[in-house]
């Protein structure tokens, strides 16, 4: 990818679901215990908001990231100077055995082609009594945004809709999924929970201008509508949201699971 095209493609996810980022890790952070002195990976950091969240509490120098974007991975070194961020998935993570305290991962586990092994692979690198924490929104309810982007997505185009919903595809979004993809891991003491994130827009455009850029499934499914589609999925989002050219903020609920590494 270009210099600027990856300049736009990070900008894009922070100004979409990246938005609700910083929120969001504050609250992993404090589900998941992380504490001054510890050492921490962030597992498919992204741009590195929840890196930089991390690195705010514990030193850059004490954490580390894995992206397997590389133009993501750029934006997250270009955030957390410091930090070291590793162009690897989380399937396959190029760190020793026990090296951290706790390894999080933040919106990701839907996203990996195998979870399962993704999972073991976070605890393989944390040392045993260290935390393996994670989250996933609640795309089928109160992750406000995408839940209206997805019904008029089905107004709109009821089929293509109905097959891309987020709310539907996902896996791993419930108490249940993730506390058994922790137990099948080897985790033990395992502790699930919602987290609420924030973000503030100044106005509907505001929100809407990431969209036709194509990040993420969201983005993907706005980007491949003609102009007249996309008009039409425009009004009906906004129509959803009950929002206009004011400023307001909208909520965001994501599942969270912890476990700890077995001693
Ligand atoms: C919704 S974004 C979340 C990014 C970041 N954690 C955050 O909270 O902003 C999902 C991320 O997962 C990454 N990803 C996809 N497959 C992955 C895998 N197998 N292992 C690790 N990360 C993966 C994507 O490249 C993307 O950066």
């Amino acid at each position: 990818m270009a210099g600027s095209d990856t300049f736009r493609a990070a900008a894009a996810y922070d100004r979409a679901v990246g938005r609700y980022g910083p929120s969001l890790a504050a609250g992993l952070i404090a589900f998941s215990g992380v504490e001054p002195g510890m050492r921490a990976l962030d597992v498919g950091c992204g741009t590195g908001l929840l890196t930089a969240a991390l690195a705010e509490r514990l030193g850059a120098e004490n954490v580390a990231g894995a992206e397997p974007s590389e133009p993501f991975a750029e934006a997250a070194r270009a955030r957390v100077p410091g930090a070291e961020v590793v162009v690897a998935p989380a399937e396959d993570l190029p760190f020793a055995d026990r090296a951290f305290d706790a390894a999080l991962s933040q919106l990701v586990l839907n996203f990996m082609r195998d979870a399962e092994s993704g999972v073991r692979a976070l605890a393989r690198v944390t040392r045993p009594g260290g935390v393996v924490a994670s989250c996933v929104w609640d795309y089928a309810g109160e992750m406000t945004l995408l839940r209206a982007f997805w019904d008029a997505a089905r107004e709109v185009e009821p089929e293509r809709g109905a097959a891309a919903d987020e709310g539907v595809v996902m896996r791993w979004c419930s108490e249940g999924e993730l506390r058994a993809l922790w137990a099948g891991a080897g985790l033990r003491e395992i502790r699930t929970g919602p987290l609420t994130a924030r973000a503030s827009y100044d106005g509907f455009d505001d929100l809407w201008e990431p969209f036709p850029s194509g990040i993420a499934p969201s983005g993907a499914f706005t980007a491949a509508l003609d102009e007249e589609g996309r008009a039409a999925l425009r009004d009906a989002f906004r129509r959803r949201l009950g929002v206009g050219e004011e400023p307001f903020e909208l909520t965001a609920r994501a599942c969270a699971v912890s476990g700890v590494v077995p001693g």
